[in-house]
């Protein structure tokens, strides 16, 4: 590997860009991060990972075009987007405007500066609700929401973007990103948060009062929703060995990036009242429209090409990383 390579990190400043920036920094890699703060936290890109921080949007052809211009970029990784499920299907407009024209813009902007090497964030949601468990990359695709569309649209840009203009990239679909470093130094802190362990982490320290279960009635073994969380850590150790892939030459290509293990609603409940040795209440819902009852991905192709070995695959673990990280941002525990 180039011990010197710069990478350009859209969204850095996120959830799942910092850790990947952090990773980055401990492979050798310098870091540029563009981020608009429409999320994310440039206390953490401060404090916790200490590199240029460029504040400014991905549907900025002038702010990309410059960065090309001053920064010997090698290549760049893209988490910027708009990521709540929910929110698309009201807000479609949005959606399609940052996660599809801001994705154009930036790769339009990096084959006029000739970086050809791309890194995307894309998602399981692109599968819809499969008939065959674990779900394999070749498996049909039926996005359910607006926000699955967009990241199926980028994939298909890229790959008439590879054929066209030789840009060579790998597509991640990840499963559900959970935990957090596990040192506490970053994890996850989403305005509104949405996701199901901070949820519950956060009823645990009684900063939101109950938690949903949407849906009790699924054809599984306890009625609850069955879904893979894949660990931060492991998913920032995916995108390192993605980009020396590349940067070695590899061939486009697309991965599932996901633990193999599914693990119900009631589940991830029962684990986080254990860890946090807390009770609180839980409200059982109707499910909510889309949601599948079982999502769950095979990770054979990432492990086999990539040599991409997931350290943090056990529930408790990623929990127990989660709610270190959840009470230090809380307040909880000294910093
Ligand atoms: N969290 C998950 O479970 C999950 C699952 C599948 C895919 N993904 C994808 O992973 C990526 C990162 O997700 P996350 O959970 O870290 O989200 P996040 O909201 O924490 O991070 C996204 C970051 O991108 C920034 N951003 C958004 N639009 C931008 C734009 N136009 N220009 C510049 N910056 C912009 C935000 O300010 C934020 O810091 C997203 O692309 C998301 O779709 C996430």
């Amino acid at each position: 590997m180039d011990t010197k390579s710069t990478i350009l990190v859209t969204g850095g400043a996120g959830y799942i860009g910092s850790h990947a920036v952090l990773a980055l920094q401990e492979s050798g890699y310098n870091v540029i991060i563009l981020d608009n703060l429409s999320e994310g936290h440039p206390d953490l890109v401060k404090d916790v990972l200490q590199v240029e921080l460029i504040v400014g949007d991905t549907n900025d052809r002038l702010i990309l075009d410059e960065i090309f211009a001053r920064h010997d970029i090698a290549a760049v990784m893209h988490f910027a987007a708009y990521v709540a499920v929910g929110e698309s299907v009201t807000n479609p407009d949005r959606y399609y405007r940052n996660n599809v024209v801001g994705t154009l813009t930036l790769l339009e902007a990096m084959i006029a500066a000739n970086v050809k090497k791309f890194v995307f964030s894309s998602t399981c949601a692109i599968y819809g609700i499969s008939q065959q468990i674990p779900m394999m990359e070749n498996y049909p695709q039926d996005p359910l929401s607006p926000y699955a569309v967009s990241k199926a649209m980028i994939e298909r840009i890229l790959q008439d973007f590879d054929k066209a203009y030789n840009l060579r990239y790998v597509a991640f679909r990840y499963f559900n990103a959970s935990g957090a470093n596990p040192q506490g130094r970053l994890g996850e802190d989403h305005h509104p948060e949405t996701h199901l362990i901070p949820l519950a982490l956060l009823t645990a320290l009684k900063i939101q009062k109950s938690l949903s279960i949407f849906g009790v009635d699924y054809d599984t073994p306890d009625g609850t929703a069955i879904r893979d969380y894949i660990h931060v850590d492991d998913l920032a150790s995916a995108h390192v060995l993605g980009l020396g892939y590349l940067l070695d030459g590899g061939k486009s290509d697309v991965f599932n990036l996901g633990n193999g293990n599914g693990f119900s609603v009631h589940e991830v409940i029962e684990t986080v009242k254990k860890v946090t040795q807390i009770d609180f209440p839980v409200q059982e819902r109707d499910r909510r429209p889309g949601d599948p009852p079982i999502l769950v991905g095979s990770s054979q192709k990432a492990r086999n090409t990539l040599g991409w070995k997931p350290k943090y695959s056990d529930l408790e673990t990623i929990v127990n990383h989660a709610w270190y990280w959840h009470q230090k941002r809380h307040g909880n525990m000294d910093k």
